[in-house]
């Protein structure tokens, strides 16, 4: 039998940039195609903040669109957990500055590093908090300007990711719906698989390590591709079996976007129809962090998400990280 949840989502949220950074944009900027990228990725565009935008902006507006979807207002948030890894600055956490901009007088708020996994650690972490610290409401949120760290030279990185902020408001679960279960991993021994070597203490950012662009994503993607494969089909297994739910009971998958590939290889290893598997990744490229939170916002506007609807969730990403959760909506 599932177990009773304690902690639900009371109300979703997104806000991505305006400007739209297509697979044609890119040609003229490196040694790439269209036809290479649709086939390889699946993603045809992505967006892209004006240079200077600060993730802490486009991350308020996902919360505050969240908080109205929820009905809940800024003043009763007791939590904001931020997963990124491009936050506004190195510090203060980026959490704080959203917590001001929006008016979360009494939050307590943090920032958390889990790279593309960073959305549903947070999740995990909140209801935890949720349940022995007395927080009655929280807001969690995955965010990434990674246009700001991605090398714009660089083909065999510059083509997949994209900007984009999602927030959730979580509260106490009513009945049967909440958060079920959830699942986190993480394997060190492949750093350097998907990493950004510069900026902190092992490589500061001197004249030096920034020409050598350090400061930007270095990734061997195909490594990651099949890590990324096994883990998160092995993630959402191992979620619906503590669980005691079949792949065959959820109503939708909400993957990770960060290449339709993935996405594919994952839900038929699961024996998930493609009907059931949310997919944006052709419009927003990998958003990190924020791809779950976006994907569930528009699942939810689009009327995807019915009450009662059991929902899962599957993320991969550097460290190396992973994450899964089942949702009862
Ligand atoms: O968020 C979690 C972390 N990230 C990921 O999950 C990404 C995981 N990896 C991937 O999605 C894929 O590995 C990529 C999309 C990055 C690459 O696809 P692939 O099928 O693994 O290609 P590849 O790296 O094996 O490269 C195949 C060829 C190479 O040329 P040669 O050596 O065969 O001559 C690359 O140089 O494609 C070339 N290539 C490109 N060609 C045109 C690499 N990038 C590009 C490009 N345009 N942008």
């Amino acid at each position: 039998m599932p177990k009773k949840p304690h902690v639900m989502i009371l109300g979703t949220g997104h806000a991505v940039p305006d400007r739209v950074l297509t697979n044609a944009a890119l040609e003229q900027m490196v040694d790439t195609s269209d036809q290479w990228i649709m086939e390889r990725t699946g993603i045809c565009e992505r967006r892209i903040v004006a240079p200077g935008t600060p993730l802490s902006e486009l991350a308020s507006l996902a919360a505050t669109r969240a908080l109205a979807a929820a009905g809940v207002s800024a003043k009763e948030i007791d939590l904001i957990i931020l997963g990124t890894v491009t936050g506004d600055m190195k510090f203060p956490a980026t959490a704080c500055i959203i917590q001001d901009l929006i008016g979360a007088k009494q939050a307590v708020a943090f920032d958390l590093s889990a790279a593309c996994s960073g959305f549903l650690y947070g999740l995990q972490i909140a209801e935890g908090l949720m349940l022995t610290s007395g927080y009655r409401k929280a807001l969690v949120i995955g965010g990434e300007i990674l246009s700001s760290m991605v090398n714009w030279q660089d083909r065999d990185t510059c083509v997949l990711f994209g900007d984009g902020t999602g927030a959730i408001v979580l509260g106490a679960a009513e009945g049967e719906r909440g958060i079920i279960h959830t699942c986190l991993g993480s394997d060190g021994a492949h750093v350097k698989l998907l990493y950004n070597p510069g900026c902190g203490s092992l490589n500061p950012p001197t004249p030096d390590n920034v020409a050598a662009q350090l400061h930007t994503i270095h990734m061997a993607g195909r490594e990651v591709f099949r890590h990324a494969v096994t883990a998160m089909s092995n993630a959402m297994q191992q979620v619906l079996d503590e669980a005691d739910i079949a792949p065959d009971e959820l109503q939708l998958l909400i993957p990770h976007q960060a290449n339709l590939r993935i996405i594919e290889g994952v839900a038929k290893r699961l024996h998930i129809p493609a009907e059931r598997v949310y997919i944006n990744v052709d419009r927003f490229g990998n958003t990190s962090s924020a791809s779950i939170p976006i994907a569930l916002d528009e699942a939810s506007r689009a009327g995807l998400i019915h009450p009662g609807d059991l929902v899962g969730m599957v993320t991969f990403g550097a460290g190396l990280t992973w994450a899964s959760a089942v949702i009862r909506f």
